[in-house]
């Protein structure tokens, strides 16, 4: 037996920022039937999805929520799993930035780059999309509007580590040139050479005014631009560099399947970079379009959300992802209605398949005791049936390395359209009239099996429950069927078929509208956000006395000045002013305030507590914060200075 041909595809690893919407399930639906279809011809695949989890676009959720990153982001991916189960998703790996195995490789590949000379210190000072994690220069961001999402930018100016990606700028010019294949559609790769060619500015590859990252391990103050460290999730998940195994055997990748808005992220710095680690390039960057809603891209913050949970419970996994891959061109921005859905399920999936199902297991349980018969003479329509069924999966097969997903689609659809036809050609209830018809009459349905069959094979990269469940009411058993069970057309004979429940049961579309209608208000009105994740507070000390409590001096008091103390990172030096004395107080939470922003506030101080010397300076007493995720909060009071707090 000759080795199974490996075959790598990845989707991009979302941000559990939110809830993932319709959007999001259209490139993994899309990744899940070309991984499903390489795996019927027999390919050992690979296909990798996951979460993107640092940055500060995260860091700042869990904090408006108050909770720590890690335990937002736990919450969000555990959404996703669920999401993708309840889709059955056939993904091989799930990998989230957070894990250990994710963080050390990272650091490992920044240390090559860095090795290599191309990583060096220095100044950033621009603007940046919080929404993309992106960078931009003055000219880029105009109206200081990010010009892929067109939301505001804010200033950066911080000290920061620059991958050299100018160095990159001719050997990627010359890949979009030379190598067409590499970035597709064409359209793409035509504005990513326009971008290479006006000019490649170093990279910013760490941000030190947030810490929700992996540490640069030359400089842990900084942590590692999200994007770099998202990037290298195609290779870390298999296990480059120090457990080399799967990485020998799926790198380079056959296609990173991305949205349209990041493919400048993945066919211009995932190269440089992995150029500048040495490694080889993945063989296609494929950039999708937007699903839109009333014409705008479906987006979580502006409330045009449809919740795939609610679709698939009502309809089924395979009617949604039928309707995504029918339904789009691949590249272009398509529309999504619930009125287009309804009518593919209706016309498509009922008419067209289910009936076909239906009618062809009642006729064989009428006319042949349930028995499928074996082949008979050919004539009449057969020669055309059995001709466009050979001739089909050779046409799913050229859509399908085309990723035109809806091309491969209208193709099974077309024998399936001929299959009916050829029901109302041979009229086997005129010929089931007299005996003397009697072979005909189960040559017939032999072919109509056989066609279901065929039918049932080819959609199972996209519509795998229903192929389960036409195979079981046409007794074909419950094996896994392979791309070569399409070469023959005379397979079936004895099997005993089982009419089951309509595959598609028809939708009365004007009810269906109103009744989404209905459950996407109440989502709205009940402002289905994500689910809080629950938050784990420290708990409570064990008991102490009254007169323990009693020796504690708690006192109201207002912050006069405040400064960086000289000599430690994490301490300001506060100037505390308390009825008529002013004292000097210590406080650990530089990462918390801006001095300046301290100034005027109310505190609530410890006034009793012995002074202690902190790095060289004396602090009488201390300041009561509230702990909000890692942030502080001041504990407020309205209370005039110098009043004792009770
Ligand atoms: O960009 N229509 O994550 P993300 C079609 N973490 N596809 C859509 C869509 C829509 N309306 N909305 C989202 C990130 N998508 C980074 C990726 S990869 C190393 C890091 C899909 O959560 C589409 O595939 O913003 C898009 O590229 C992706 O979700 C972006 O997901
Ligand atoms: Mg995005």
């Amino acid at each position: 037996m000759s080795e199974k041909k490996p075959y790598y595809i990845t989707t991009p690893i979302y941000y559990p920022s939110d809830n993932l919407h319709i959007g999001h399930t259209y490139c993994t639906v899309m990744a899940d039937a070309v991984a499903r279809y390489k795996r019927l011809q027999g390919y050992d695949v690979m296909f990798l999805t996951g979460t993107d989890e640092h940055g500060q676009k995260i860091q700042k959720k869990a904090e408006a929520v108050g909770v720590t990153p890690q335990q937002y982001v736990d919450n969000i991916v555990d959404g996703i799993k669920k999401l993708w189960a309840t889709m059955e998703i056939s993904y091989d790996d799930f990998i989230r930035t957070t894990e250990e195995r994710h963080v050390k490789r990272v650091q490992e590949i920044f240390m090559k780059m860095y090795e290599k000379g191309d990583i060096y210190k220095s100044e950033y000072e621009g603007w940046y999309c919080t929404p993309c994690e992106s960078f931009w220069t003055e000219t880029q961001a105009v109206d200081g509007k990010c010009p892929d999402c067109g939301r505001p930018v804010e200033k950066a100016k911080e000290e920061a580590y620059f991958f050299k990606l100018s160095k990159y700028q001719d050997k990627l010019i010359e890949l979009f040139e030379t190598n067409p294949e590499f970035l597709q559609p064409e359209s793409r790769r035509k504005e990513m050479l326009s971008f290479a060619k006006q000019g490649l500015a170093d990279l910013c590859i760490s941000r030190s005014s947030f810490d929700w990252g992996i540490p640069v391990p030359i400089d842990p103050k900084h942590v590692i631009y999200v994007w770099l460290d998202a990037l290298t999730n195609y290779i870390t998940a298999l296990g480059y560099p120090d457990e080399p195994e799967k990485y020998n055997k799926y790198w380079p990748a056959d296609v990173h399947l991305v949205g349209k808005e990041i493919v400048r992220f993945h066919s211009i710095i995932w190269p440089a970079m992995l150029m500048s680690a040495d490694l080889p390039l993945p063989k296609k960057v494929l950039g999708h379009g937007w699903i839109l809603f009333d014409g705008g891209k479906m987006s979580k913050s502006k409330g045009n959300v449809v919740d795939p949970v609610k679709l698939i419970e009502r309809y089924g996994v395979d009617a949604l992802k039928y309707v995504l891959l029918r339904e789009f061109t691949f590249g272009q921005d398509g529309n999504f209605t619930n009125e287009i859905m309804l009518n593919r399920m209706n016309y498509d999936l009922s008419n067209d398949l289910g009936n076909l199902v239906s009618r062809t297991v009642s006729m064989i349980e009428k006319y042949c005791g349930g028995i499928v018969p074996g082949a008979g003479a050919e004539e009449g329509p057969d020669a055309e049936l059995k001709a466009l069924a050979a001739a089909v999966p050779g046409k799913v097969d050229k859509a399908m390395e085309d990723f035109a997903f809806q091309v491969a689609l209208e193709e099974i659809w077309t024998l399936i359209r001929r299959t009916n036809k050829y029901i109302d050609e041979t009229a086997p209830w005129v010929l089931a009239k007299s005996e003397e018809t009697k072979a005909r009459l189960d040559a017939v349905m032999h072919n109509l099996a056989e066609s279901l069959r065929l039918v049932s094979v080819l959609i199972q990269p996209f519509m795998h429950t229903t192929t389960t469940r036409m195979r079981e009411q046409l007794g074909l058993g419950t094996a896994d069927p392979a791309w070569e069970d399409l070469n023959a057309f005379d397979v079936m004979g004895g099997q005993q078929v089982k009419k089951g429940e309509a595959l598609f049961p028809r939708l009365d579309v004007a009810k269906e509208l109103e009744e989404l209608e209905a459950i996407h208000q109440a989502q709205l009105a009940a402002n289905e956000a994500p689910a809080e994740p629950v938050k784990e507070y420290a708990p409570i000390k064990p008991d102490i006395e009254f007169e323990d409590f009693e020796k504690i001096d708690l006192r109201v008091g207002q912050i006069l000045e405040a400064k960086k103390h000289p000599k430690a990172d994490k301490l300001l030096i506060f100037q505390v002013k308390m009825g008529s004395e002013v004292r000097q107080i210590i406080s650990g939470v530089a990462q918390s305030f801006k001095p300046e922003d301290c100034v005027g506030q109310k505190v609530v101080i410890v006034a009793n507590l012995k002074p202690r010397k902190l790095r060289g300076e004396e602090s009488f007493g201390m300041l009561l914060f509230g702990e909000n995720g890692e942030r502080l909060e001041f504990v407020e009071t309205k209370a005039p200075d110098g009043e004792t707090v009770g």
